[in-house]
């Protein structure tokens, strides 16, 4: 091997030769290279945010995380975060296109559509997407379209083989999950005698500090004058009850996961409420970074959507779905749903129940 010099290392001629499309590059209208550009670059980095949440993922999936390694989490979702980011704000040179430029070339592309972008369903597998939380648009849905398509092309059966793998690994959304089910509430963790005792102690005092809340809340609308009295005491009692019916993991259908689900949602609200103990100030922050991240993707589904509105109005994909119509129903779907349902429930400081055990979590009591 001779001196590594700039070209060989990142290939940039072979990376050079791959913008060709269906034909020849010189065959390509500008703005046909200006499409193919910017998918590229998108999916180059669609790779770059998977390695990441792979890595932030085999930190947080060990069966003890030390503290230590909470900022390696956070490090590398932060980095897929910044990359979303960036993504969002790239549709704006995909905009630079014109609805009638883009219909030069647009039918040649047909069927070929974004939902062909297996990276983008891998991530949203590596977060944690169930298949039975997949919207379906006609008699199918977006993973069934790669499918389908891999009994026919040899890279619709790599996508599919990727995707089969992605889907027995570990998600993140459950790496957290456990994570958090081992999180010290009031000095109890899961391992230890009276520690459901402990959770359910901790709950109680929770759902009563709520309903005091909302009840002050209610009192002053209702003194201002805003509002009928009974629609505004319904409208804060029916908070209150979703609260303790989220707190108590009700709508989890699985009777036997409720305790659990109970103790990690507890966990969550636990996190964010005393924060300042020294023990959970990163694990704040990594839920932090999480929501995020979540945030990112349903920001970069929103972009992509008023991108595709300027660009073709709202005519049928070349996928086959409705198009915008399917696209702004897929900025509804939320992944982490305990930690978006946590945050409807946190309290002022001063309103939240005392913290038992605050030598525990690195805080020095006199
Ligand atoms: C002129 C530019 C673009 C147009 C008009 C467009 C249009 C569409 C439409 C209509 C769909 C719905 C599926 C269908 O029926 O085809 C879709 C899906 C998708 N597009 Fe685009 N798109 C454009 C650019 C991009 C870019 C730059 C990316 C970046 C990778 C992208 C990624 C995706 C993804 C990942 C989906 C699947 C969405 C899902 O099922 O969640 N698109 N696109």
């Amino acid at each position: 091997m001779g001196t590594p010099n700039y070209w060989d290392y990142l290939k940039i001629n072979t990376l050079l030769t791959l913008q060709d499309g269906l034909e020849d590059e010189s065959q390509l209208i500008p703005d046909e290279l200006h499409f193919i550009i910017t998918h590229q670059v998108f999916e180059l980095w669609f790779k770059l945010a998977l390695a990441e949440l792979r890595h932030a993922r085999d930190h947080l999936a060990a069966p003890e995380v030390p503290e230590e390694k909470i900022p390696y989490v956070v490090h590398h979702l932060r980095r897929v975060n910044r990359v979303l980011n960036l993504l969002v704000s790239s549709f704006e040179v995909m905009e630079t296109l014109t609805p009638q430029d883009f219909l030069s070339f647009r039918d040649k592309l047909t069927p070929s559509s974004g939902f062909q972008s297996f990276q983008m369903r891998e991530l949203e597998m590596i977060m944690g997407m169930q298949s039975a939380g997949r919207l379906r648009y006609g008699k199918t849905n977006a993973l069934e379209h790669i499918r389908a398509l891999s009994e026919s092309s040899p890279t619709g059966a790599m996508a599919w083989g990727r995707l089969k793998k992605a889907s027995e690994e570990q998600s993140i959304r459950s790496a957290l999950h456990e994570w958090l089910y081992r999180t010290p509430i009031q000095g109890s963790s899961p391992d230890e005698p009276g520690d459901s005792e402990a959770v359910d102690a901790f709950l109680t005092s929770y759902i009563e500090a709520i309903d005091a809340h909302h009840t002050q809340q209610a009192d002053r609308l209702i003194d201002i004058g805003l509002g009928n009295t009974d629609d505004i005491r319904a409208r804060f009692a029916n908070n209150t009850e979703q609260a303790r019916l989220y707190l108590s993991a009700e709508d989890v259908e699985e009777e036997a996961e409720r305790p659990r689900r109970r103790r990690i949602r507890a966990a969550l609200v636990y996190i964010e409420s005393y924060r300042t103990l020294p023990l959970l100030a990163w694990p704040r922050l990594l839920v932090d970074t999480m929501v995020e991240f979540e945030e990112q993707m349903v920001l970069f589904r929103t972009r992509h959507a008023r991108m595709v509105e300027r660009i073709i109005g709202r005519r049928v994909g070349t996928g086959g779905s409705s198009g915008v119509d399917y696209l702004d129903k897929t900025t509804r779907i939320r992944i982490f749903t305990d930690l978006w349902g946590a945050r409807t429930l946190l309290l002022p400081k001063d309103r939240i129940p005392p913290v038992h055990n605050a030598e525990f979590y690195g805080f020095a009591t006199e």
